[in-house]
């Protein structure tokens, strides 16, 4: 029998040729764009916003610096980094897609977000940025969607600067096996209902649970920098390993 493995890949729990996930992918995140914020809040009963600021608190940076958050959507990220880089500092919002990043301009409009951040639409998996060029990158809760995650890894390390670092807030392996029941039942049952009632949409929602269960574990991911090249990678688990912000260095 032919191995087709090489060709495809998951989306969610479906097998799909590669070339189609990036489409599959795109129309989760044009259905949701609008909704986001409001069912990220809903989803994670705020626990979100602990999770984006112990990122901001490990990334180390200062003013001055070029950061880029990847895979950036509605920009909650970007803008605690705009007001930490300050004038003299630059924040790039890159994102594959055109309604999220519509939604994070907007968004980071209203709040006031200084004129140091620009909006880039491009894949992970190809950046249109020179070698050796960003102090700091982050992706938040988007690697688990980019097709070839190795790649988009090697991408992010190139236009790294040496000394500069990653960080991958990610969902992750629960802990403890308790944990994992509950999360399970909540991911399976009550996240589609949630979806359905306020974005009138389960399907993609039933999407973002599955695909968090097929997404490296948290040594998995570790090995996975490690082999493109970061140095000294560490993990920390957060909410008992439901998510694991992974941060590796370029030398
Ligand atoms: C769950 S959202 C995360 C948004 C934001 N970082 C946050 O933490 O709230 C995932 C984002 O990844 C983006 N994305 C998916 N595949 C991508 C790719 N290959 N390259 C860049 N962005 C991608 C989606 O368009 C979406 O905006």
């Amino acid at each position: 029998m032919a191995d087709n493995s090489k060709d495809t890949t998951h989306f969610g729990f479906q097998t799909v040729a590669k070339d189609e996930k990036a489409g599959k992918v795109a129309d989760v995140f044009h259905s949701v764009a609008a909704k986001y914020d409001l069912m990220n809040d809903l989803m994670s009963m705020g626990i979100h916003r602990i999770w984006k600021r112990f990122t901001i608190d490990c990334s180390g940076v200062r003013r001055g610096q070029r950061v880029l958050d990847l895979a950036g959507g509605t920009g909650d990220l970007t803008a605690k980094f705009s007001r930490l880089v300050g004038e003299t500092g630059e924040v790039v919002l890159a994102d594959i897609n055109s309604s999220m990043l519509k939604m994070g301009r907007e968004k980071l409009r209203n709040l006031g977000v200084a004129g140091n951040v620009s909006y880039v639409q491009a894949n992970a998996e190809a950046l249109p940025f020179p070698d050796n060029y960003f102090d700091c990158i982050t992706i938040s809760f988007g690697l688990r969607n980019v097709t070839d995650k190795d790649k988009a890894l090697a991408s992010m390390f190139r236009v790294l600067k040496p000394g500069g670092r990653l960080l991958v807030l990610e969902f992750s392996k629960p802990l403890l096996e308790p944990l994992s029941k509950v999360y399970d039942a909540y991911s399976f049952h009550i996240l589609p209902r949630i979806g359905q009632l306020v974005a009138n949409d389960a399907e993609s929602y039933r999407y973002l649970a599955e695909s968090i269960r097929m997404h490296p574990d948290q040594e998995t991911l570790k090995q996975m920098m490690e082999d493109v090249g970061f140095e000294n990678s560490t993990y920390y688990n957060l909410t008992g390993g439901i998510v694991a912000l992974h941060r590796g260095y370029k030398f």
